[in-house]
């Protein structure tokens, strides 16, 4: 990471602001700074600090509610309390609340930062092992695989945000990943011996979704046979997953916004306020953004969601991943499957490098499980691979009409229809319905076009 240590000092005075900040970075320490408690907490969620320097008094707030609101966040931040006269009482306070230090103004440099020198060690050491220990318990080693430069930003983004509360916007198309990243933020979070709960919006209705959120109250509706606790109080202390955000309704989303400010709902047809600790992700392959143009989506609420962003970008604009990707795949599917040491023919390798990967990632590993699972020898070829991708597919259907000459008009509609069928079922993960929204076009004439135009449209493994 970065120099010596990041430090954040929380202090409304300017000059000693100033002064901390030039006699740190001096030091070679990299030194931020904020003029209220609001602006320091802000801070304190956009990225890790070792150490904070926190004033007793703060315009807005007093320093002890600050240090309670780092510490009850589990940052792994050490904190140094800095107050104007000696008082054995703050101190008192102060150190029962869980700071680590405490200084009287004015104070002597050289003792100050030998303090922060011990401190900032211990509290690296701290999360160092931390982290570490969980991500050997969850996962045995890193497993996002991919050496483009989007995948190195992901990943240290990851390890920035992981130790600290704040709500991450995960977006990119289908199978690019998003889950997996929501799942990688958490268990290298504090929060990783506590439950992940992802919730998938999709299709749910509102009622249901609101009670599978907030739970329910005992005679809430005439279902509600027996008080049901919500996915947020099941979430409590851990994390809330919600995927595909955009689909949210309106009057959900409402409340959504509530429970982001407020930390605290009600059960539906409750009357007791529920106070939870949850940090939440959210994904979404929608354009959020445009969403809230068009008035399907709060803005107040996509502004709390992004308070830090990540992309995913597709694979086809990745392409350097592929090779590890496959090799990755290939390696966990060998295993499970015990064919060990498989590997793709020059062909079927140059063809998935080739391919658009319309389904992304997840396209990717579907066609490698089905390769090793069909393979009757150790070199899979170009005949193991799904259709769509040995035969150069749908990205033909951008190529030239060079290679149509000679064929019939009708020959030439059908077989770029066929094409642009396959590449909504594999952007569509094999499901009829989504291919046929993708399309605009009923279910019903997917299906007859599907049987008309011989297309394997089942999910190909
Ligand atoms: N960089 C990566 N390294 C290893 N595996 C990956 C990587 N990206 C995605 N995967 C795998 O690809 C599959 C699809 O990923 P995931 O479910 O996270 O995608 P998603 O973006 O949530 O898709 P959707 O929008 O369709 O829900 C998963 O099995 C996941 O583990
Ligand atoms: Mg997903």
């Amino acid at each position: 990471m970065s120099s010596k240590g990041a430090i954040l000092i929380i202090d409304d005075e300017q000059e000693i602001r100033e002064s901390l900040e030039d006699l740190l970075q001096m030091e070679g320490y990299e030194a931020d700074s904020a003029a209220t408690a609001e602006e320091g907490l802000r801070k304190l969620e956009t990225r890790p600090y070792g150490l904070v320097l926190l004033d007793v008094n703060l315009p807005d707030r007093s320093g002890l509610e600050v240090l309670k609101a780092i510490k009850r966040d589990g940052s792994d931040a050490a904190v140094i309390m800095i107050t104007a006269y000696d008082s054995s009482q703050t101190a008192f306070q102060a150190s029962k609340e869980g700071a680590d230090s405490y200084v009287t103004k004015p104070w002597d440099n050289e003792k100050l930062l030998l303090e922060v020198r011990n401190l900032l060690d211990r509290s690296r050491l701290r999360a160092e092992n931390a982290q570490l220990r969980r991500a050997l318990k969850r996962y045995g080693l890193p497993n996002i695989v991919g050496k483009s430069e989007a995948i190195q930003k992901v990943l240290d983004l990851i390890t920035q945000v992981a130790p600290s509360r704040a709500t991450v916007l995960i977006t990119g198309e289908s199978g690019t990943g998003k889950e997996l990243v929501a799942k990688t933020i958490h268990a290298s979070s504090p929060r990783a011996d506590r439950p992940f709960v992802p919730v998938n919006t999709g299709s749910m209705p509102v009622d249901l979704l609101e009670s599978t959120l907030f739970g329910h109250v005992k005679g809430a509706f005439t279902s509600a046979i027996a008080t049901k606790r919500g996915l947020f109080e099941v979430a409590d202390q851990g994390t809330i997953f919600f995927d595909e955000i955009g689909t949210i309704g309106l009057e959900t989303q409402a409340k959504l916004l509530r429970v982001i400010q407020e930390r605290e709902f009600m059960r539906l047809g409750g009357t007791e306020t529920i106070k939870v600790d949850v940090r939440i992700l959210a994904a979404t392959n929608a354009d959020l953004r445009k969403l809230v143009q068009e008035g399907r989506f709060r803005e107040d609420l996509y502004y709390r969601l992004n308070v830090i962003s990540l992309t995913l970008p597709p694979l086809r604009e990745r392409r350097e991943d592929i090779p590890y990707l496959l090799e990755h795949f290939l390696e966990k599917y060998g295993r499970e499957n015990k064919r060990e040491g498989l590997r793709f023919s020059p062909e079927a390798l140059k063809l998935l490098m080739d391919y658009h990967w319309p389904g992304n990632v997840r396209e990717l590993e579907n066609a490698v499980e089905r390769a090793v699972v069909l393979a009757s020898g150790p070199v899979l070829g170009p005949e193991l691979l799904p259709e769509q991708i040995s035969q150069n597919g749908s990205r033909a259907v951008t190529a030239s009409l060079e290679d149509m000459s000679g064929r019939s008009l009708f020959e030439i509609t059908e077989a770029y229809e066929r094409r642009v069928i396959l590449d909504a079922l594999a952007r569509s993960n094999w499901s009829q319905t989504e291919a046929a929204e993708r399309l605009k076009i009923p279910l019903s004439t997917l299906n007859q076009k599907i049987k008309r135009l011989r297309i394997n449209a089942k999910r190909q493994r």
